[in-house]
């Protein structure tokens, strides 16, 4: 019989939230719940769907208990797994992240650039926070963190709590990319064993077998470098999202050695995405006017609802089953293989022991262990080496409020390099988010 847990989401105010809640009933056998504690500061948005999650837990998980709550320390007291996908500034402030570059010709994406700066410097403030709490209570909960920008959220949380073991940092792009590899080779995804290496959102699938060890990379890899890219759930994904999966095929024609992840395209391609956005309407505003309002529409319906049908239940979630199943690996040991995020120690032989990678790896009672990888060639070892001062650069700037390592951390980002371009950027950012953080 396997243990019933106890797990808090944080920032259950997310539109992500109901389909994980499918999830984890879906794998109720494999992760069995005897609490869910709902928490978010934002308590009218978490109450927009609050009705929805009671319905679809009463009818198909009776048996796990449901608790709303603002409240912190309800939150975190007692608790064996905190879910952490907190977006700090929420929808308003991923607009300004997206929109403040483009003035200035720059990128402006969520994760990547200065916009993923300023998200990061404002994630990085709320994650200590809730560290600190969660640890006040106790040292063995599990974080696991989808918070992002994961690259700086993961260095920023090694440095800040060095010697804790039971957090862990999670991204769904390689286990997505997975998914839609899986789907374009006609293979069971379980059965994929996949090589990687890189830092988060910034890295390279360089092979892949099956379990019986038939090897399908140079298949894949030329078969990507000759045909358009579609992740494998494309009939939902927007448009933005169909054309950064295509953008793998550009770069490919040029470099073809490895599967980069659909992220590397902002380094790569930076003037012509910025020539193709628009600067009045970005993934903020499309992600507000589709996947939010799908979710808010469907959960309006369960209010004053007694049943809901199965089918009805909204589970088309890839970051929802990676939590739990990482969780689930967790739980009961299971030593099962994903893409982690681990401190790098030695994983590529030739990379700063110091950072946080992305590699292939398993997820146990310990928490992530990555495989060791070896060297990597001076091509990608270059980009990385400036991707990553850049991420260490943007931690400290954080850490001791430096206005000066903050401009040098965007110098150094490819996707915008020229200092005025940084001072500007950083200066129009440094404004809007002064309720959030600031630097001297
Ligand atoms: C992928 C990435 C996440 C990112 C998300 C954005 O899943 O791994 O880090 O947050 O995409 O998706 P959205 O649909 O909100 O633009
Ligand atoms: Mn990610």
């Amino acid at each position: 019989m396997r243990k019933n847990h106890v797990i808090t989401i944080s920032g259950a105010g997310s539109a992500r939230v109901p389909a994980l809640v499918g999830t984890l009933v879906n794998y109720k056998e494999r992760f069995p719940l005897s609490k869910i504690i709902f928490y978010d500061i934002d308590n009218e948005r978490m109450g927009r769907m609050e009705a929805y999650d009671r319905l679809v837990l009463q009818c198909f998980y009776p048996e796990c208990e449901a608790v709303f709550t603002t409240d912190e320390d309800v939150a975190y007291r007692d608790t064996d797994f905190v879910f952490c996908q907190m977006r700090v500034g929420k929808t308003e402030m991923r607009s300004y992240d997206e929109k403040i570059p483009l003035k200035y010709g720059l990128v402006g994406q969520e994760t990547c650039g200065p916009g993923g700066f300023a998200y990061g410097m404002r994630s990085l403030g709320a994650m200590k926070h809730m560290v600190e709490k969660v640890r006040s209570y106790s040292k063995d909960t599990w974080i696991l963190n989808y918070t992002n920008p994961a690259a700086i959220v993961a260095l920023g949380l090694d440095k800040m709590f060095p010697d804790d073991k039971r957090i862990l940092n999670l991204c769904d792009q390689p286990f997505s990319l997975m998914k839609s590899f899986a789907k374009i080779l006609g293979v069971p995804q379980e059965n994929l064993r996949a090589r990687y290496f890189g830092l988060n959102h910034f890295g390279w699938f360089t092979a892949l077998k099956d379990v019986d060890g038939t090897d399908y990379f140079d298949t894949l890899r030329t078969y990507l470098r000759d045909h358009d890219f579609r992740p494998f759930n494309a009939e939902q994904r927007s448009q933005s999202w169909l054309d950064t999966y295509v953008r793998v095929n550009k770069y490919m024609q040029y470099i073809d050695e490895y599967i980069p992840t659909t992220y590397l395209q902002y380094y790569m391609f930076p003037e012509e995405i910025v020539a193709e956005s628009d600067p009045h309407y970005t993934r903020a505003d499309e992600a507000r006017d589709s996947r939010e309002k799908e979710v808010f529409e469907a959960c309006e319906k369960a209010v004053g609802k007694e049943s809901i049908d199965r089918s009805q239940m909204l589970t088309n979630s890839v970051f929802g089953n990676l939590m739990v199943e990482v969780a689930e690996s967790i739980a009961y040991d299971l030593n099962r293989e994903f893409i982690v995020l681990v401190r790098n120690e030695g994983i590529i032989s030739n990379f700063e022991d110091d950072a946080i990678v992305e590699v292939a790896g398993t997820i146990g009672k310990e928490g992530a262990k990555g495989y060791p990888y070896g060297p990597i060639k001076p091509y990608y070892k270059g980009l990385m080496e400036g991707q990553y001062a850049y991420e260490l650069l943007t931690v400290e700037a954080f850490m001791e409020q430096n206005y000066t390592k903050a401009l040098e951390a965007l110098i150094l980002n490819r996707t915008v390099i020229e200092p005025p371009k940084a001072k500007a950027v950083l200066d129009d950012l440094m404004e809007v988010n002064k309720d959030y953080w600031t630097l001297k």
